[in-house]
């Protein structure tokens, strides 16, 4: 027997299915959906909103991932890789104008002389903000030993989604390589929650061979894992990748929207107290799709504080927003929109997960 829709919503645990049926809401069961979980983030974690000021310093990536723009073998990217003093500019920026956090992504290497620069950059971060700004790093899959050098070095977050938590479906997105393994991605985030990250996943939603019941099980994936911080968005095709020739069997561009709103209502429900950011590819499909987020149960934005002359290269799918903004630009027109969706920001502040706090 199907208990009500609202019922449902005021359970404390739910199964497999539960999740799948509030993925598949619409109408009055979606609204109701997205009610609960905005009063489940006000009670746990208030209106507050965080900034991450997002520096994409470098494109280079030896991975080959079949979704990404800037995979390995697209001979059609220009590649970069911005100069320290740049991305200690950008720190400074950020730190100057109290976004609390700052984060280092790039496209994945691990060279030797690669990984002291990470560690001397986030030594030298740290000492130009006298140990204020929070720093969170997103450049792939490292072994232990590069990871506990960055957390030494003064990281404390580390980004690093697992995709999917179903290995097939990771197989048919990724290049069948022991480079590309699901394995090794679990390992990763196991060894960074390890060393004592505040550890952070996520999965792109809507991706071709995609399921209802894989959706829910990547809830249910982080939820067993006991996951600090979630950054999940729709998948986004792009053309010069192999998953492009799936273009016709996705769902819309507005169905990846919705569903992706949905999937931050449900583990808002289910894990009170994670940080949930809005993802910047919900910009990229409706421009006020990061406050809808935050507004139904997201609590961090990532503005892009990367030098604006490489942020056109930095292309992981089409339509990317603000790439010909200055980030001065970006801090005022998403002051006014956060505003808008009830939030206000914790300017100064890290932000920390309370998750992670009250696991340690
Ligand atoms: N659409 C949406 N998200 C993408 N990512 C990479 N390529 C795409 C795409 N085409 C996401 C991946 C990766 C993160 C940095 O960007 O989830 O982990
Ligand atoms: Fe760079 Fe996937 S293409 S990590």
């Amino acid at each position: 027997m199907n208990i009500s829709f609202n019922a449902l919503l005021q359970k404390e645990n739910f199964s497999k299915d539960d999740i799948i049926r509030l993925l598949k809401a619409s109408g009055e069961q979606e609204k109701a959906l997205f009610k609960r979980s905005h009063e489940v983030k006000l009670e746990y974690i208030g209106n507050k909103v965080y900034f991450r000021g997002l520096v994409e310093f470098s494109n280079i990536c030896k991975k080959d991932c079949l979704y990404c723009g800037i995979r390995a073998t697209n001979k059609e990217v220009n590649r970069y890789d911005i100069a320290d003093e740049q991305i200690l500019k950008a720190a400074k920026f950020a730190h100057e104008h109290k976004y609390g956090s700052m984060v280092l992504q790039a496209g994945e290497r691990s060279d030797p002389a690669f990984v002291d620069r990470i560690s001397q950059l986030l030594r030298d971060i740290k000492k130009i903000s006298n140990n204020e700004l929070g720093i969170t790093i997103s450049i792939g899959e490292q072994n232990p030993e590069t990871y506990q050098k960055w957390f030494d070095a003064g990281a404390h977050r580390y980004l690093l989604r697992i995709e999917s938590s179903n290995a097939e479906l990771y197989n048919k997105i990724h290049p069948n390589n022991e480079e590309h393994s699901h394995a090794t991605r679990l390992k990763c985030l196991k060894s960074l929650q390890d060393i004592g990250y505040q550890t952070g996943t996520g999965v792109m939603i809507g991706l071709p061979f995609q399921t209802y019941e894989d959706l829910a099980n990547d809830l249910l994936f982080m939820k067993k894992f006991d996951i600090d911080m979630v950054g999940m968005g729709p998948f986004i095709e792009h053309d010069q990748t192999p998953l492009y020739q799936y273009k016709d069997q996705l769902m819309s561009l507005n169905e990846r929207f919705r569903l992706t709103l949905r999937m931050i209502a449900v583990l808002r429900i289910m894990m009170k107290d994670i940080n949930i950011a809005a993802a910047t590819a919900l910009q990229a499909i409706d421009p006020l799709g990061r406050e809808k987020a935050l507004k139904i149960g997201a609590n961090i934005i990532m503005p892009n504080i990367t030098p604006t002359q490489e942020r056109a290269n930095y292309l992981l799918y089409q339509n990317k927003p603000c790439i010909d903004e200055g980030a001065d630009d970006c801090t005022n027109c998403m002051e006014a929109r956060i505003n808008m969706a009830d939030g206000e920001i914790g300017y100064g502040q890290w932000g920390d997960s309370l998750h992670y706090k009250s696991r340690h």
